[in-house]
């Protein structure tokens, strides 16, 4: 059952709370089929086709709008602060991060199955604009309107590496139901925790002349159809829709985790 906040505070600490997630209920991976015609969606961001371990699929291209609907730019995001938006269904939330630095990619990944892929690094002038998909990679912990456990940690922080080696540094994505930590940097490669392959990649595309990023698709792993398996009763409430696999279409309204969720769990 999904955890709900008592006595909601903006910011929380959490100690050893975690998120149980029937593991029964959860089915392997798949590295869901890749859309042979890429190059229609990464028309902006030619490094997308130039590499065949970058194959993305494609989902609709849609620009990122801020609360006023006007366009994000990478100037209009905030450096270290964790902003979401829905893609590509409008039940499924992604991180939109401004990590401050150049994330240069070529970063060679690998799913659960072992599909290897190539992340393509940030967008943006700086190519500091980077998106991942917010479902963790272990039990799909997510930002819910009620509370986050899962988020993006400028700040440094202390966890534990895959060898349980404890580690500090900042600029990590820290999902603290089972302590999984991600590497926004680096494609969101696994630093620490039971996660068993990175945060699905969400292909961005930045608009040079008008300034604008748009979603365009996603590649590495994708964990969508157990996540409507699992969260399709509370999906269909918390967005009032009966169709939770509605994918976006133009426009994506990306906000701060703190307007998308209640309660931020942090470890
Ligand atoms: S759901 Fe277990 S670490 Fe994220």
């Amino acid at each position: 059952m999904w955890p709900q906040a008592e006595n909601a505070g903006r910011r929380r600490v959490l100690d050893d709370r975690e998120l149980v997630v029937d593991s029964k209920t959860l089915k392997r991976r798949g590295f869901v089929k890749i859309c042979a015609s890429a190059a229609v969606s990464v028309s902006a961001s030619p490094s997308l086709l130039a590499n065949q371990k970058s194959p993305v699929r494609q989902y609709n291209r849609v620009k990122l709008l801020d609360a006023q609907k006007r366009a994000v730019t990478a100037e209009s995001l905030e450096q270290g602060v964790s902003y979401v938006f829905n893609y590509p269904y409008v039940t499924t939330p992604c991180f939109l991060l401004n990590l401050g630095k150049p994330a240069d990619g070529n970063e060679l990944l690998q799913t659960e199955e072992g599909e290897e892929y190539r992340w393509q690094g940030g967008v943006g002038p700086h190519r500091s604009i980077v998106s991942f998909c917010a479902i963790c990679a272990h039990k799909m912990t997510h930002p819910s309107k009620a509370v986050s456990f899962i988020n993006y940690r400028h700040e440094e922080v202390s966890f534990k590496d895959k060898a349980e080696n404890p580690v500090r540094r900042p600029g990590v994505i820290y999902c603290c139901s089972e302590k999984s930590v991600y590497d926004p940097a680096r494609g969101a490669r696994v630093l620490g925790g039971p996660a068993p392959q990175p945060l699905g990649a969400i292909a961005l595309e930045y608009d040079k002349k008008e300034g604008a990023i748009y979603a365009s698709g996603t590649y590495g792993g994708e964990l969508y159809r157990e996540f409507f398996d699992t969260f399709a009763f509370r999906l269909a409430l918390e967005f009032g829709t009966s169709d939770i696999q509605q994918k976006v279409s133009d426009t994506a309204i990306v906000t701060s985790i703190e307007q998308y969720s209640a309660t931020q769990m942090l470890c």
